[in-house]
Parts: C-alpha cells; structure tokens; sequence
C-alpha cells in the first residue's frame, strides 16, 4: 500500500486576459485536474485589436469570486479541504497578476494553507504532463502571445534557457496580422482554420534566421513582409477571400518552419529526444503535424498538451505547484509577505 498523502491544490491563473481557478488532486495514482474553470475575455479586448491591461483587470475581479465558486463546486470541494494554493505571479501584465495573486494569498493567509508560486512559463512546459508521463530530459518550445522560448529542461527545477525570439513572439504575429486583415483578436485560431482552406505555396514569406548558427529567433520581419504584401494587394479592404486564405497559410507554413528547424537543431547541440511543444500556439494545426513528420523522419519523441490545455488555464500552474517548495503564511511570514507580482519574471 502507497502512504502517499492525498493533496488537494487550489490554483489560479490570472496573468493576461484569461481568469483560470482550479482543483487538482494528488494521491497515490497521480496527479489530476478536478476542476478548471476559464473565464474567458476574448469578448472584451477583440473590437480593440489587443488586449487593452485595465480592461483585463477589472474584468479578472468581476470574475475572481465565481470562477473560485464554480471550481469549487466543480469538483465538489469547499475550500476547508484545501492542502495546498497555486498561484501565477509572473511574467505577464502586473494589474492582472496581482488579482489572482491576492486572492491565493488571501486564501493561503485567512486559512494557513501553504502557497506555492509559480512562473506562467514554468506552467506551459510541464502542461502536457497533466495527461502525458513525464520524460526528462527535453527541449521545451514554449509559444505564446507573449514568449517564443526554448529551453533545455532536465528537470522540474532545472530549465535552462537556450533560444528565444528577439523581438515579437509567434502568437503576437498571427494576432497581427488577423487585425490588419479585419478578424480581430486573438488572430491565432482563425489564422489557423482559415489557412486549412488556402495554399501555403501561394506567398514564400521570408523565414528570418531560421538557418541561424544560434538558436534564437525573428518574427517582425515576417510580420512586415505579410502586411506589404497584403498592402501591394490592394490593402486589407480589398483582398479576395481566398487570396487571404492562401495569405494565411503560407504564413502558417512559415512560423511552423521557422520553430520546427529552431527546436530540431536545439535537439541536436544539446543530444536530446524528447520535445515537448506548450503555449497557446502549440494549439496550431500546422505546427502539430509538423512536428509529428520528425517522429517519423528522426524518431524523435514529441509531446503536445491536448488543445484545450494549450492555452493559458490554472490547472498547469496546479500541476507545477506540487514540484515547487511551498510557502508556510505563518512559519515563512515574512517571505509570504513579501510575495508579490513580477511582471516580466524570467525563468
Ligand atoms: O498561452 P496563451 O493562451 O497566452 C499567453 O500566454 O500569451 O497563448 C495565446 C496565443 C495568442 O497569440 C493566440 O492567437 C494563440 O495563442 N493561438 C494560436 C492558436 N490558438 C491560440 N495560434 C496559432 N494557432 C492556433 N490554433
Ligand atoms: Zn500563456
């Protein structure tokens, strides 16, 4: 018979436009998600093109209370059954940050429940174990809206950061150009199911430094080269739907590109077979059967989180809490006090 301790773990993810909260329960057979509630603000921010930060707040504490409420309920828990409080206290944007770090501190405080904070990033790349098994050592390519990383991960505490983007993350290029083009934000996931309907040979797109003796990566380029072409096109408001179509997935073709040769070549530097791909883009189509041709080609092995947990929820930032030492409110008070958002928190 196992002693393991059962552990309940509350966890709330609240960094950009998204209000997560979620239950997740350790015991002898692993680790799984009871409840994970998104709140969900694309509704908000879309007319604007972007996430505008103060709308994102306000609306993270309208949502704060019955997001809790509803995960609680969800998994048929009150918060007296609470062992362990998760909580995303940075990168992202700081006014969002604090509204779901308060409410996990107070929680922690108000009940002595020990609180563990975690890095957003840190959540994507251990996402796809929720429901895959763990394999360490591997290449983790995280893409975002906001981060287009790769690091080297041997093991939950040990990720070393060996590539990333200098200037605009993938997801931010694919929300760009769908605003240029009039289909609002986020762009990525109509990008994505438009470009199934064009031809991704119709543009050759540029793909800046993918054959780059390093690996970080560029996107801006790209992004300037797509919107001359549509602008040499005759501009946004007069491009033939499939033309935009092809537009997009040529587009799609090239970002995919660009991150497979990145993350294949960090596979190579550093010896490694196991890649695990996370973010809100790893959702792409495109991407996804990319990589799955270098399962066949190199017998290398790839792991996606499924598509709903690819985008920013609070049950991976649960799943990476039971790895990270917790903070006692009473035995640590002052370190717990002091415990604050930092927005642009680098791994
Ligand atoms: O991880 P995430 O939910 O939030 C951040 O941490 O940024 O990622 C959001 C990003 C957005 O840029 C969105 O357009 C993109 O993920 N995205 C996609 C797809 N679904 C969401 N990009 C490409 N293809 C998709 N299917
Ligand atoms: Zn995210």
């Amino acid at each position: 018979m196992s002693h393991i301790k059962n552990i309940i773990n509350l966890a709330f993810e609240s960094s950009c436009d998204d209000f997560s909260c979620a239950v997740l329960l350790k015991d002898s057979s692993g680790i799984r998600v009871l409840s994970n509630v998104i709140y969900s603000q694309d509704f908000v921010h879309d007319i604007y093109g972007g996430v505008v930060p103060e709308l994102a707040s306000r609306n993270h504490m309208k949502a704060s209370v019955p997001a809790l409420r509803f995960a609680l309920s969800k998994a048929g828990i009150s918060l007296s059954d609470v062992d362990l409080v998760s909580v995303t206290a940075g990168p992202g944007l700081v006014g969002s940050l604090l509204i779901g770090l308060m409410e996990a501190k107070t929680i922690s405080f108000a009940l002595n429940i020990p609180l563990a904070k975690i890095n957003h990033i840190e959540g994507h790349i251990f996402s796809p174990f929720l429901e895959n098994e763990e394999k360490f050592p591997f290449i983790a390519l995280v893409i975002s809206g906001g981060h287009t990383h790769i690091y080297l991960v041997k093991s939950h505490n040990n990720i070393k950061l060996i590539g990333r983007t200098r200037d605009d993350a993938c997801g931010e290029l694919f929300d760009k150009v769908s605003s240029y083009l009039g289909f609002g934000y986020p762009g990525g996931k109509v990008v994505d199911k438009f470009a199934e309907e064009g031809d991704e040979s119709a543009f050759k797109f540029p793909l800046p430094m993918a054959h780059s003796h390093n690996l970080d990566m560029s996107f801006s380029g790209l992004k300037t080269a797509v919107i001359s072409e549509i602008n040499n096109l005759g501009g946004p408001d007069n491009i033939k739907e499939s033309v935009v179509f092809d537009i997009f997935a040529s587009l799609r073709e090239a970002v995919a590109k660009i991150l497979y040769k990145k993350t294949l070549y960090a596979c190579n530097i550093y010896k490694i077979s196991t890649i695990v791909v996370s973010g809100g883009v790893s959702a792409n189509l495109r991407i996804r059967s990319l990589f799955a041709e270098a399962v066949e080609k190199s017998g290398l092995k790839i792991i996606f989180p499924s598509i709903p947990l690819s985008t920013d929820n609070a049950a991976m930032i649960g799943y990476a809490g039971y790895f990270k030492p917790s903070i006692d409110p009473v035995k640590n008070r002052v370190e717990f006090l002091n415990i604050n958002a930092d927005s642009s928190w680098e791994l």
